[in-house]
């Protein structure tokens, strides 16, 4: 695992959005793995200033989100393709039909998982996911104790997800307990994994993540066994941390090539 410490979320996002962008730059019609939360929030906002200000340009892109609520069409505000929509797509030229994320209102949520995943090796396989990381360890919407294989899939939020993301919502009995979420063998598939994790609620999270077991009790863990996984942090984040030092110095040592 590649681990990169910043002192403030900002700068550690700035970060995140150089790794994208040189993606971008080498590989225009790249496919890009999206996450929504609090989390990538800044990263969009710098993604949006480099199409502005340099242009990066993202109208070859396709991209792929990891997960939708079910039940939420796409015109409600707490829905993910609305939080894309209002984050990122609208600040980039990417094209709307290269856009994909699961149809949480689907009249067939079982055949919409099939199609998700054949939609994502139609486009070639995923070159780069953006996780966040969810405070008791999840990916996508996949929560301590599910399959270490799983596909995508529908699952039912543990409580503490519902609690974390109720904040989002005006009133918390709005909370969606169903969702679609890409499962974490296709999480493992993608080329690259870039997680991001800021803020002190996550330190227990990120610790087990990169030093503990492979687990399915902090399903983050699994990408211990991915082999390009790059996580970005901020300090409070990373306060959780034994080896912090060792992770300063491998960063402070990497040669021109390896650096973004
Ligand atoms: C949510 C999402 C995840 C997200 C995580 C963290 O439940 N399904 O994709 O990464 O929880 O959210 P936040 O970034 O708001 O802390």
């Amino acid at each position: 695992m590649e681990i990169l410490l910043r002192p403030q979320a900002a700068e550690a996002s700035y970060r995140a959005a150089r790794v994208i962008a040189r993606l971008v730059r080498e590989k225009p019609a790249c496919v890009l793995g999206l996450a929504t939360g609090r989390t990538p929030v800044l990263l969009y906002r710098e993604l949006a200033r480099l199409h502005r200000e340099e242009n990066l340009d993202f109208s070859r892109v396709t991209t792929f989100n990891l997960d939708e609520y079910v039940g939420l069409p796409a015109s409600h505000p707490q829905s993910y393709r609305w939080f894309m929509e209002e984050e990122f797509f609208r600040y980039i030229n990417i094209d709307r039909k290269n856009t994909n994320l699961p149809d949480g209102c689907a009249s067939d949520l079982r055949q919409e998982c099939r199609d998700y995943e054949k939609r994502i090796s139609a486009a070639g396989g995923i070159d780069l996911q953006v996780l966040g990381l969810g405070s008791n360890g999840h990916i996508g919407f996949n929560e301590p104790t599910g399959s270490l294989g799983s596909r995508t899939w529908v699952k039912i939020l543990s409580q503490q997800t519902m609690k974390d993301n109720s904040e989002l919502f005006e009133n918390s009995a709005d909370v969606p307990r169903h969702c679609i979420t890409m499962g974490i063998g296709t999480i493992m598939e993608a080329r690259h994994c870039l997680v991001m994790a800021f803020g002190p609620k996550k330190s227990h999270a990120v610790a087990a993540m990169i030093e503990g077991p492979i687990t399915s009790m902090c399903p983050a863990s699994v990408l211990q066994f991915h082999p390009r996984t790059t996580i970005v942090l901020d300090e409070p984040a990373a306060a959780g941390l034994s080896n912090l030092e060792h992770y300063r110095w491998i960063e402070q040592n990497k040669l021109d090539w390896q650096k973004y």
